[in-house]
Formats: structure tokens, sequence, C-alpha cells
């Protein structure tokens, strides 16, 4: 695995792959790589004959009182990681090469509808800093396909939306999530839980599981998403939000609907903010 930082190296890489009539997959990390990340990788593997992944600390994507400045970064590990699952090329830029005016002065591109709501609502910007750094992204390494995890659901649309709307020549492939044993979704925020938040965790997953049961046997949405809120208080969790929406653009279903759905939450647990979505299909 060739590791490049300057946008000259990793388009003569790439440029020379496509020459060959190669096939080539991009997986976008922000880093501290996991299982779920890993599991991109060897599904772009599966459908490329070179993959591509990036990792990037995106720092307009975190609020002013988000966690972009401890956010992890384990770059050496994670090098370790992707040569174990035969990444071909891993993209380090700096700040510098993303945001060449400085991030605060950046292009910004804003996602309306689908990036307005639910996380969109809740960390106000934290979409466009996504929607923008991922079309960088998208025009630099200029893949035939890039793979985003299911695990941010939100996400899945916002990209696809851009993708569409600015006629980006590539296709976007969805991975499943990737879970622990006890349900709990990886993540690299789950390293900032203390033992006793790690043992409450799973209550999330679990959560979303009771909200697809209570939903199809026949409970109302309203009715269904303010339990899943008072649970997981109980369980410890300060919530966001607990929602039953349509899968593919986020809107409130119909009363009769019950297919194309899926539930989707976010919870603090002390300092650590958890998001995760099941599917009702
Ligand atoms: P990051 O959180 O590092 O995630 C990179 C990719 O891994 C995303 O597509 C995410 O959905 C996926 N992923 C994370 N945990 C997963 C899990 N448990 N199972 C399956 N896939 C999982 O998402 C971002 O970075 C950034 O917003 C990025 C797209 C890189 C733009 O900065």
């Amino acid at each position: 695995m060739r590791t490049v930082a300057d946008l000259r190296s990793l388009r003569a890489a790439v440029q020379a792959w496509r020459k060959d009539g190669q096939r080539i997959g991009f997986v976008p990390t922000m880093g501290n790589l996991h299982a779920g990340h890993f599991a991109l990788v060897e599904l772009a593997h599966r459908h490329a004959d070179r993959v591509v992944a990036s990792v990037f600390v995106n720092p307009t994507q975190f609020g002013p009182n988000e966690d972009y400045t401890r956010y992890p970064r384990t770059l050496a590990e994670d090098s370790v990681g992707l040569v174990e699952h035969q990444c071909d090329l891993l993209f380090v830029p700096s700040v510098e090469t993303m945001y060449p005016g400085g991030p605060a002065h950046a292009l910004s591109i804003h996602v309306p509808e689908v990036g307005d709501t639910l996380e969109g609502a809740h960390r106000p910007g934290h979409f466009d800093g996504v929607a923008t750094v991922v079309a960088k992204l998208l025009v630099m390494v200029e893949p035939d396909f890039a793979v985003f995890g299911a695990k941010d659901w939100q996400q899945t649309l916002v990209v696809r939306r851009l993708v569409q709307e600015l006629a980006l020549p590539l296709d976007i492939m969805l991975g499943t999530i990737v879970r622990e044993e006890d349900g709990l979704a990886l993540s690299s925020r789950n390293r900032y839980l203390d033992a006793a938040q790690r043992a409450r965790a799973p209550q999330l997953h679990a959560t979303l599981q009771w909200m697809r049961e209570s939903f199809m046997e026949g409970h109302a949405r309203a009715a269904v998403e303010g339990a899943a809120m008072r649970r997981l208080e109980r369980a410890g969790f300060i919530p966001d939000y607990a929602a039953v929406r349509r899968a593919d653009d986020l809107a409130i279903p119909a009363d009769a609907e019950r297919t194309g759905l899926l539930a989707l939450v976010a919870a603090r647990l002390g300092e650590t903010r958890l998001i995760d979505n099941l599917s009702f299909d």
C-alpha cells in the first residue's frame, strides 16, 4: 500500500490504474479504523481492481463544542489494518490540501431537506461539512464508485443527493452496519465510553429493535417515538431523537405505511454522542 498526502501523487497513481483499464473503489474515512471500516474496504475490493481509502478528520463537519481536537488520530494502526485488508492507496491530505484558504473560508455545500432534519437539526452545519468534504474527495480521487456505511444512514442520503445533483460520474455503494456481539454498532467514538457507559450502550440497539417490534405490532408512530425516548432516558441516555422515518428520504410515513421504513436514534451517554439505525424491512 502506498500512502500519499499530496494531490499530484494521488492523481498520478489513480490515472495510471485507469489507463490500464482498472476499476477503482474509494472508501472515505476519518480514521481510527475498526471492523466496520474494514468491511467497507473488503466490499470495495469485491467490486474493484484497486481500492483507495482516505483518512482525514474533517474540521468543517464538527460543531464548535464537538470533539474535533480530541477525535482519535491513530494513523500508524490504521495503516497496518488497511494493509491487512489489501488497500492499494491511502490518501492522507492535510487541512491545507483540503481547504487551501482555511476551513473557515471554504466553499460550503448545503444539501437541503434530507440534510436538514434529525442529525442536521441537532448538529447545525454538520452535513454542510460532510457534503463539502465528500464532494472534494470524490473530485480529487475520481473513483468508479465510493462506499459508505449504513451506520450513518442520513449521511448516505446526503451523499446520494450530492452525487446526483453534481452529476458526479460514479456509483455509491452501501455497506451493512457492523456490530459488537451485544448489538452496539462499531464507532470510533465508542472508545470514549467508560466501563459503566459501555455496559449501557447496547440499549441503543435494543431500543431500535423495540421500536421496530412495537411499530410493526400496529402502535402509532408518535407513541413509539415518545416511548423510545423515555426508554433511552431510563437507560441513562440523554436522547436527541428517536424517529421512525421513510428510508429513502427521511419523510414521516403515513399512518398505514409499513414498508420502506427505518428507526433512527441519537443519544448521549455522558459526553459521548452515539447514533444508530435499524431497517424495518
Ligand atoms: P467515519 O465516521 O470514519 O466513517 C467512515 C465510513 O465508515 C462511513 O461511511 C461510515 O458510515 C462507515 N462506518 C462507521 N461505522 C460503521 C459500522 N459500524 N458499520 C459499517 N460502516 C461503518 O463518516 C465519516 O467518517 C465522515 O463523515 C466522512 C464520510 C469520511 C466525511 O468526512
